[in-house]
């Protein structure tokens, strides 16, 4: 493998509900951070995987991912980009791709990995894999009172993992004084070009609780 995998896993799912981090909350008795790093080291073009961890729980972060998978684990900050950058910080100079991804998106398949690397062997500076919006959207005043319709076809759902030349991710985030939602935000802000792939039904990102309840029936689907 030519590729490192960041895994941003330091939040704290505020909007699951109260309990654990969300990357150690169970889906089917395994923490979410399990089933993300199985699939992440399935897949054949990852040579070394860094997650950032609720800095409380890099021990046992690290004790949980022995048994699946050859892992880095670091303490995150309290911003998700504080957490990717550091584990960034980590990867050596020598890895030319880099992909970010979320632990909260833990059924994201292997071969999605390997659709968004090869993306940038091919040649882009920054892959993100994207489906199109199902749902009809409408710009709304803050009173409720509808503004108008968004050209939907034009718009996408953007998920991870995001692909990236080392070198575009690191200039992105040192030059990313703002915060942003996604990596691929920070290179876009660079004036650096962004390539869509499709995405996965199965990369989706546990949020709310009802997430938790689809990935439970999405994983009798899902490659292990
Ligand atoms: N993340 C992180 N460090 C943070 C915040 C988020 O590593 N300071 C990670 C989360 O662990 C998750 C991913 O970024 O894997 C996407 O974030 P999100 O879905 O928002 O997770 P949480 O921040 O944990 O959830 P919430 O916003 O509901 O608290
Ligand atoms: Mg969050």
């Amino acid at each position: 493998g030519d590729v490192a995998v960041v895994v941003p896993a330091a939040g704290a799912g505020v909007r699951l509900g109260p309990g654990a981090p969300k990357a150690l909350r169970l889906l089917e008795g395994e923490p979410l951070l399990v089933h993300a790093i199985r699939r992440t080291a399935a897949a054949p073009s990852v040579r070394m995987i860094v997650v950032a961890a609720p800095p409380a729980e890099v021990e046992a972060v690290h004790d949980l991912l022995a048994p699946v998978a050859p892992v880095i684990v670091v303490a995150g900050g309290a911003e998700r980009q504080d957490s990717v950058a550091a584990a960034l910080a980590v990867v050596p100079d020598d890895v030319g791709i880099v992909l970010v991804h979320d632990a909260a998106r833990c059924l994201a398949p292997a071969e999605l990995f390997e659709r968004v690397a090869a993306a940038v062997r091919d040649g882009a500076d920054a892959v993100i894999p994207a489906l199109p919006v199902v749902d009809t959207i409408k710009e709304v005043a803050a009173d409720g009172t509808v503004l108008g319709t968004v050209d939907r076809s034009v718009l996408r759902a953007v998920q991870t993992p995001q692909g990236f030349r080392a070198g575009t991710l690191r200039a992105a985030h040192a030059a990313a004084a703002d915060s942003h939602t996604d990596d691929a935000g920070a290179v876009e802000k660079l004036g650096r070009p962004v390539l869509c792939v499709p995405g996965s039904d199965f990369a989706l990102k546990i949020t709310r609780p009802i997430d938790l309840a689809l990935a439970t029936h999405l994983l009798k689907l899902s490659e292990p």
